[in-house]
């Protein structure tokens, strides 16, 4: 039987969320059929499982706060320079192309809900491209997100199924977050995230709020991520941080596993697709950094010593990368 949320959805797409309703439950349960320490049981549980591939959530709060150029810029950077097959998902319930455009690439007319209803399944590598913007070159591939924006909203299902689906290709998958940790489609990216990236602006009051998003982590059931999480301050606008903002940084630093500050750069402003190249070198070298911190954090569920560790500690480079990606 059909769930009444599902009842107002397009056939393929009811379908695909009631499958994918049937294969959360096989792996562990949707958000919204667990509570907080039960999703982060089977959480770290399913990390653990999962051969070390990582999937990184960029999120935070608030609008305009850096998360889609942080996903574009981190997934070039991974894509790159660390020899993993790479997707970033567009999983913004009010946005399409959005991503695939930010990295340069023309999304193919079907995006995320197009891939969930699939039938049957996709069942290859080749397959599973036919619903990615790709440029063919082995670089970062993009999931676009809902195409008809009028329609019925993303279904958290259709979500999850998408990025377990994506899981057996892309060792690396980055999503493209909306604001916040407890609506449905960011509760359902933090419960199958590895890592976090946290996309801060770089204001006082941003920096001070980013503190309170860590820690409302555990309320959203996800505490676990707060130890590795990558903060990225994104400088949107032209600034220098003030006295107060630099003391809340340093407070932020104490907590997050790296911190890595996105300077302005004006190859970024405007929501121009990027071009690598024409970033100034302090750009591209924040979002190496950014992707040699994914590449080195330690997965949830992976020791209590590793999960303290900082990289300034464990001497980590941007090159250095453990065995078990890729
Ligand atoms: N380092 C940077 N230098 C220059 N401009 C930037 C930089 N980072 C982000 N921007 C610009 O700031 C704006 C907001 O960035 P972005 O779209 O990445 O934020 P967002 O959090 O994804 O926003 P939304 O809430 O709309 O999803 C965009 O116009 C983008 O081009
Ligand atoms: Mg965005």
């Amino acid at each position: 039987m059909v769930p009444r949320r599902f009842a107002g959805l397009p056939e393929r797409v009811r379908s695909a969320a009631v499958l994918a309703r049937g294969a959360a439950v096989q792996h562990r349960p949707s958000v919204g059929l667990a509570g907080g320490a039960e999703v982060d049981a089977i959480s770290a549980a399913f990390a653990r499982t999962r051969g070390g591939g990582r999937r990184v959530l960029v999120g935070g709060f608030g609008g305009g706060g850096g998360r889609t150029t942080v996903a574009a810029g981190l997934g070039l950077a991974m894509a790159a320079h660390h020899g993993h097959r790479v997707v970033a998902v567009d999983a913004s319930p009010d946005q399409c192309g959005l991503l695939a455009h930010r990295v340069g690439l023309i999304p193919p007319g079907v995006g995320l809900r197009e891939l969930a209803a699939a039938r049957p399944p996709v069942s290859s590598l080749d397959d599973v491209r036919r619903y990615l913007a790709s440029d063919g070159s082995g670089g970062l591939d993009v999931l676009a997100g809902m195409r008809d924006l009028v329609g019925p909203g993303l279904v958290p299902e259709e979500l999850a199924w998408s990025l377990d689906l994506l899981g057996h290709w892309y060792p690396v998958i980055v999503a493209d977050a909306p604001s916040g940790w407890n609506q449905p489609v960011p509760a359902t990216l933090l419960a199958r995230a590895d890592l976090l990236v946290l996309t801060v602006r770089a204001g006082e009051a941003e920096i001070a709020g980013a503190d309170d998003a860590l820690t409302s982590l555990i309320a959203a059931g996800r505490g676990d991520l707060a130890t590795t999480v990558i903060v990225a301050v994104v400088e949107t606008y032209p600034s220098r941080l003030s006295r107060g903002a630099r003391m809340r940084l340093e407070h932020l630093e104490d907590r997050a596993y790296i911190t890595v500050p996105v300077p302005f750069d004006p190859a970024l402003a405007d929501s121009r697709p990027i071009n690598w190249l024409r970033l100034r070198r302090r750009t591209r070298f924040a979002f190496q950094r950014l992707a040699g911190a994914i590449a080195t954090a330690p997965l949830p569920g992976s020791g209590p010593a590793l999960a303290l560790a900082r990289p300034a500690l464990t001497a980590a480079s941007a090159d250095n990368r453990p065995a078990s990606i890729g």
